[in-house]
């Protein structure tokens, strides 16, 4: 039997543990050297083999080959972190100590950061994480559109818009693959909600699908050559998404896909549409995610002896079998390619963790320069709300972790303002929570208020951490939200804090938008996500102006919930009815929404303030070929404070004389530029002609008109003073 080089390669990782990572290593193997592998291990292996390889072994496993040396495959969940080690045949967790992580923020803080060099960090810190605890694919990131603010998963996803969506996947993925660990994209496609996940059948128009849900799917694969894709529970177009033959078609055939594909857990129904339409490798089937488990007979998956016994009966041909076989190989090949081991909790990943955090909160309001606060105050300071202590990365569903540590916000505050006498009051209580259940909270609501009402009078500065939480219908797999409204109380609590105390500062910790109603009544807001492990000290550099703010909103926060487009159009649009939605606001998704309706958002998508000033000026269009664009926005950006931060410069385009419909404006390029106070960099910002195109669909493909477009160039969608005029031809 020969040795595969793969196998020559694991004994060899061993023995070179200490050796820097690179591409260019002379040791690894290249991409044609991978196919040969293949071509060589193929004719080797029996039906039984083959079968195998396509189908789950354990919950997060499938296995190899092990009298040819082929590794098993191992996966875990993704995508802020590596997720705890779970039980091989159920959804508990298997309660060992070794598998503990750094916890990255959530990727809505990511995608607020609006730095592509950021989340190229950030998947590769997770990727040396994941190559430590033994993973090859870590399942994600979740590129799926937010809808609504609704969106019980929305903190799992980057936003609504899909620029802004593809940039920082693509990012995300190069940086995790650089490290030899595959990024497993999701849910492919149309997964933007969790009421009725695994039946919705949703019904959208072609253009539609390309220019909102898609791209971010379409940039994975073409720009970032993603290993791995995963399928969408929620049905579209007939077949369930996992094996669905129109989204193949546009994977495989149209973007060339050499990756395999792999079901969300529990996501195959069928074995007939699993061989046709492209699936690749099955997992959880029996389970609804983690939300049951009734047995686990693997032999029995959908992929499994019902696919064995089609061969043996010839109704299935080999070829198929083998292109899926060929596939998870490839991935196989590709994420045993690698030399060293990786690490976990290393100060350069909670480093990491923490710009991230901080660059992605978003200073959202500050009256009179509240902030920053003086670091040496003396003030009395009332930390209030449950959130400034509540661990938010143990729940949530999939993406929950074991982190090595979490900076509370209290605990960071407390660090930071030294001097300060803190004081806290819980204020409020949620309950703990599990998939699908809530238990009621022990503490006495009446009596949390008024103490927390007290301790705000005695103060001279409230502090109050509130938001949602990972309860089950708040930012939680498995459920949306089922209000708008801040929960548990919170209204009123700040309400009636601020008639005690007006000093009031707000830290919303949330992967969605609320209803802002109480936000007249305090000083500043900070919008803060979910930061994982070093969420504390990240919520005390802003608060401290150890660090200027630069985050700007990856989502509109809507005044009302109905001025979201997808939730205007009634339940059948949102959240759908008998099973069946039809995304009716078509590409009038967030702020493509608001602008074209005229509607004022409380906040607009790309807001964010800061505590310096800038300026835009000099703006110039022009057209530069060799950057395969349709046109060069340039502009001069000028910190006009009196300290060092950052921008994000933010290009909108329309057409007022379109031969069809469009958004009044949609973002077609942005960049971010960190300024110390006086310096003035010129940024340059290239939109390639593909961003100006609309989906054709009688013609199925892309079509860019000709003619007059306009930039909007700003700093938000609601604030772009700069307009310029270009011409494509
Ligand atoms: C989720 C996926 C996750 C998988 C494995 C499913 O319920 O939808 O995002 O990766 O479970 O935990």
């Amino acid at each position: 039997m020969k040795t595969h080089l793969a196998l020559t390669l694991l004994l060899c990782t061993t023995l070179t543990a200490c050796k820097p990572n690179s591409d260019s290593s002379p040791d690894l193997l290249t991409e044609s050297q991978i196919e040969q592998e293949i071509d060589d291990i193929l004719p080797q292996l029996t039906l039984d083999e083959k079968i195998a390889l396509i189908h789950a072994q354990s919950k997060f496993s499938s296995p190899g080959v092990a009298r040819l040396g082929i590794p098993e495959l191992w996966m875990s969940d993704g995508p802020h972190g590596v997720r705890a080690e779970i039980c091989w045949d159920s959804w508990s967790y298997a309660g060992q100590t070794n598998d503990c992580v750094t916890a990255f923020p959530s990727l809505t803080a990511l995608a607020a950061t609006w730095s592509q060099s950021l989340a190229t960090e950030y998947g590769a810190a997770l990727g040396r994480e994941a190559r430590y605890r033994g993973k090859n694919v870590l399942l994600g990131p979740g590129v799926n559109i937010c809808r609504t603010p609704l969106g019980g998963r929305n903190f799992e996803y980057m936003g609504e818009d899909p620029l802004l969506v593809a940039q920082t996947a693509v990012a995300y993925i190069e940086g995790l693959q650089g490290e030899g660990v595959a990024a497993c994209v999701k849910h492919f496609a149309l997964n933007n909600q969790e009421v009725d996940r695994c039946e919705i059948e949703v019904h959208v128009s072609d253009r539609t699908l390309r220019e909102i849900y898609l791209p971010a799917f379409e940039a994975s694969v073409r720009q970032a050559h993603v290993w791995s894709i995963m399928g969408a529970y929620n049905v579209y177009n007939g077949e369930h998404c996992c094996h669905n033959k129109k989204l193949n078609n546009i994977l495989k055939g149209e973007w060339a896909f050499d990756g395999a594909t792999i079901t969300d857990w529990g996501g195959a129904h069928s074995t007939e549409q699993s061989i046709a339409n492209g699936l690749d490798l099955e997992m959880g089937t029996y389970t609804n995610g983690l939300t049951s488990g009734k047995s686990f007979a693997y032999d029995n998956y959908y992929l499994a002896k019902p696919y064995r016994d089609a061969i043996n009966e010839g109704r299935a041909d080999m070829q198929t079998l083998d292109d899926k076989v060929r596939r998870v190989l490839r991935l196989n090949l590709r994420t045993h390619n690698r030399i060293g081991h990786g690490r976990v909790g290393s100060s350069d990943h909670s480093d990491i963790a923490r710009r991230v955090a901080r660059e992605g909160i978003v200073l959202l309001k500050n009256e009179a320069q509240t902030l920053p606060l003086d670091s040496q105050t003396t003030m009395r300071i009332a930390v209030v709300g449950e959130n400034a202590t509540r661990s938010m990365t143990r729940a949530g569903g999939s993406s929950e972790l074991k982190p090595l540590y979490e900076v509370s916000p209290l605990e960071g505050i407390q660090k930071t303002f030294r001097n300060a006498q803190i004081t806290y009051a819980m204020g409020y209580s949620s309950g703990k929570s599990s998939y699908g259940r809530v238990n009621e909270p022990t503490e006495n609501q009446a009596t949390l208020h008024a103490e927390a009402v007290d301790l705000a009078k005695q103060s001279d500065l409230v502090i109050f951490v509130g938001g949602l939480n990972k309860n089950h219908q708040q930012d939680c797999e498995a459920g949306d939200r089922i209000s708008y409204k801040l929960p548990f109380g919170q209204e009123d609590l700040i309400k009636d804090i601020a008639s005690a105390n007006k000093n009031i500062i707000v830290v919303l910790l949330s992967g969605n938008a609320v209803e802002m109603k109480w936000e007249e009544n305090v000083r500043a807001t900070l919008m803060a996500w979910h930061l994982g492990s070093e969420c504390g000290n990240a919520i005390a550099d802003i608060l401290s102006g150890r660090t200027c703010p630069s985050g700007k909103l990856p989502i509109t926060f809507y005044e009302e919930l109905t001025d979201c487009g997808a939730i205007a159009h009634g339940a059948e649009s949102y959240p759908g009815a008998e099973k069946h939605q039809t995304y009716k606001e078509e590409l009038l998704v967030g702020y493509r929404y608001t602008s074209t309706q005229n509607i004022r958002p409380h906040y607009p998508f790309g807001h964010g303030l800061s505590y310096t000033t800038f300026s835009l000026q000099n703006a110039t269009v022009s057209n530069v070929a060799s950057v395969n664009g349709a046109a060069t926005i340039e502009v001069d950006v000028c910190n006009t404070g009196s300290r060092e931060g950052a921008e994000v410069v933010q290009v909108y385009v329309g057409k007022k004389d379109s031969q069809v419909f469009r958004p009044t404006n949609e973002l077609r390029g942005y960049q971010k530029v960190w300024l110390s106070p006086g310096e003035t960099q010129r940024v340059c910002i290239a939109i390639p002609e593909r961003r100006l195109a609309y989906w054709d669909e009688a013609k199925n493909d892309w079509h860019i008109e000709k003619g007059r477009y306009t930039a909007y160039i700003g700093t938000s969608v609601s604030d772009t003073p700069i307009e310029i005029d270009f011409e494509v031809r």
